[in-house]
């Protein structure tokens, strides 16, 4: 979830791209940086931090004639957030700005390294300009050259590239990337990753497709898909900034859930491949002597290890225990050095989860974040890292950090039932089959989030909700409810299904609203025998569930899946747009939620 804009015309470029920049710092604000062409020269200035940062380094620079420049924001997947790892990267004579991940960086690099080409970053990008540049040199023309390097790349893009061997033009591509590409009524060119960069300038748009490429001059655009030139659609521009930010949302937790398909593809992207998974990240020799797991993590991030512990026990067959962070900092725990202290945090930035880390750091245990934000205090502890890659969650309450957290954890079960051989080559193309489907499972559709906006309404009073269910939706559950409190204020519990009859069932009663998720694909008879206990005591049942479920007096059916997380993914969708809706109808701050912050970097 970087963020790209690019320019060409006669204001003065470097406010253009700042402006357009600060419109997408939301996307990701780790590094920032520029570069201008004006006069056959090119100017980059890169700063790491906030956008704030590269303003004070670009204070004393402006332009003031015809030119051209390209900006990028950048939200760290490969590489630290260093100067050096910051975007545009630069080959001899040309610049580049990229959003998204070349999957097969690794394989051209290594190729251009033998070709003598010299790289100064850890990116994936850095190898886009190269190649252009190794291109350049054997066609001697720059479209051409720019249509075969986008031939060769692999993976996700948006892609803007200036070059001195044609300095009135910018080139671009999009596969599975945003990217728009507007002009005003004078004739200038804008990019941008959303509408954001180019409100307030473009009079007229171009949302791309994927495969699209082209180039764009002063008045000029042409863009080709598989090589053949396209008609160009343009669509007037309208609309304010905020509401642009939230892509049209009304929250920017409803606009994260819309978001969970596409950041779990840039989640699994290089690390899911035909028949195992990969982590560059992670060094396989890290896990020796390694015979148990320790997660710790607060809040969402805990219930998402407590999901993936069971599938460590049961993929990878390595004892996986749990702990809430604030727990664990106090009770004095033995630790051993055979045990894998993994941390789970969106921020990295959480004070209990960063001392928990501390403290197993100095017992000398084995540490490995899954974190959301490159180079926060866990990341830069932690031995390794795997980035859950999920782009900036504004929301309070987290959404799509929560189901990429899920995802990496279960990837990483995986990646252990490979080196410790507890799964069969055949089990694991399934899994991976499965993992590839997931981005649709969490698509929303229409129907859906209309019927559960109607169903919120019967669901705003009354004494308290009781979120259950079993096995890996145990966590699901307690997960449901924690969001319906964060944002509606209304009491809400998660409970393990089976538990309810060992004291909660005496709660029970038409004013005890209960959500049950009841998948197919795991004790579907327990769980339920479960609720039909809970109905016999009139209590309010919303069922969640593929299988219809007579005694529910509301019902969300979802669709059968064999692999409990295809129905996991779905469940979680659906309990994150219940709680968003409750929220709306009771006219809560979705966003900003009362005496609850991003993140709690206190005791
Ligand atoms: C809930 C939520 C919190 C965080 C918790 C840990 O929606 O966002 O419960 O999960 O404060 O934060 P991180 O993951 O940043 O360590």
């Amino acid at each position: 979830m970087c963020g790209i804009v690019g320019y060409i015309g006669r204001e003065d470029i470097k406010e253009i791209l700042l402006d357009g920049l600060r419109e997408l710092e939301y996307r990701g604000y780790d590094s920032a940086g520029v570069a201008i062409l004006e006069d056959e020269e090119i100017q980059s200035f890169k700063a790491i931090g906030k956008l704030k940062n590269l303003e004070e380094k670009t204070k004393n620079f402006s332009t003031n004639g015809f030119g051209l420049g390209i900006g990028h924001t950048r939200w760290a997947t490969h590489g630290k957030p260093t100067e050096l790892n910051a975007h545009p990267h630069l080959g001899e004579f040309s610049y580049v700005v990229h959003n998204g991940i070349i999957e097969n960086y690794q394989e051209l690099k290594k190729k251009l390294i033998q070709k003598g080409y010299n790289f100064l970053s850890q990116t994936d990008t850095e190898v886009i300009v190269h190649l252009f540049e190794e291109n350049y040199k054997q066609e001697n023309e720059t479209f051409k050259a720019f249509e075969k390097t986008v031939e060769m790349l692999a993976g996700a893009y948006a892609i803007l590239l200036i070059t001195k061997a044609d300095p009135n033009t910018i080139y671009f591509a999009k596969n599975g990337s945003p990217m728009i590409v507007g002009n005003d009524e004078k004739g200038d060119i804008y990019f941008g990753s959303s509408d954001a960069a180019l409100i307030g300038k473009a009079s007229e748009v171009i949302y791309l497709s994927d495969g699209d490429y082209g180039y764009t001059k002063e008045g000029e655009i042409k863009i080709f898909n598989d090589k053949t030139e396209k008609a160009l659609q343009k669509k007037p521009l309208i609309g304010d900034k905020i509401s642009a930010q939230k892509d049209g949302y009304r929250f920017f937790m409803e606009k994260e859930i819309y978001e969970q398909s596409e950041v779990l593809g840039d989640t699994i992207m290089g690390r899911v491949l035909d028949e195992k998974i990969k982590f560059d990240e992670l060094d396989e020799n890290f896990f020796e002597g390694i015979n148990q797991i320790q997660f710790c993590a607060c809040g969402t991030s805990y219930n998402s290890a407590l999901a993936c512990s069971y599938l460590f026990e049961r993929q990878a067959k390595i004892k996986s225990f749990v702990e809430i962070a604030s727990e664990f900092r106090y009770k004095e725990p033995l630790l051993s050095k055979d045990t894998l202290f993994v941390v789970i945090s969106q921020s990295g930035e959480t004070a209990d989860t960063l001392e928990a880390l501390k403290m197993a750091k100095k017992a000398g245990l084995k540490t490995l974040a899954i974190c959301n934000v490159d180079n926060s205090s866990i990341v830069r502890i932690s031995d390794y890292t795997l980035l859950t890659r999920a782009g900036i969650e504004k929301g309070v309450a987290s959404t799509k950090a929560f189901a990429t957290q899920v995802m990496v954890m279960w990837m990483l079960a995986l990646y252990l039932a490979q080196i410790r051989n507890t799964m069969s080559a055949e089990e694991l193309k399934a899994e991976i089959s499965t993992i590839r489907h997931i981005p649709k499972t969490v698509i929303v559709e229409d129907s859906l989030h209309e019927k559960i906006k109607r169903l919120s309404k019967r669901y705003l009073h009354g004494h308290g909700f009781f979120f259950i269910g079993r096995d890996l939706f145990y966590p699901l559950a307690l997960e449901g409810a924690l969001k319906l409190k964060e944002i509606s204020y209304l009491h809400a519990e998660g409970y393990p299904a089976g538990e309810m009859k060992h004291g909660p069932i005496a709660l029970a009663d038409s004013e005890l609203f209960t959500i049950a998720l009841m998948p197919k694909s795991v004790h579907y008879d327990k769980i339920k025998s479960n609720v039909e206990e809970l109905s016999a005591r009139d209590a309010t049942i919303l069922a969640i569930s593929p299988l219809e479920f007579d005694l529910a007096d509301d019902f969300i059916k979802t669709n059968y899946s064999d692999h409990p997380m295809s129905e996991f993914f779905e469940m979680m969708v659906i309990t994150q747009l219940l709680a968003l809706e409750i929220s709306v109808r009771l006219g809560n701050d979705v966003d900003m939620p009362r005496n609850l912050a991003k993140s709690v970097t206190v005791e």
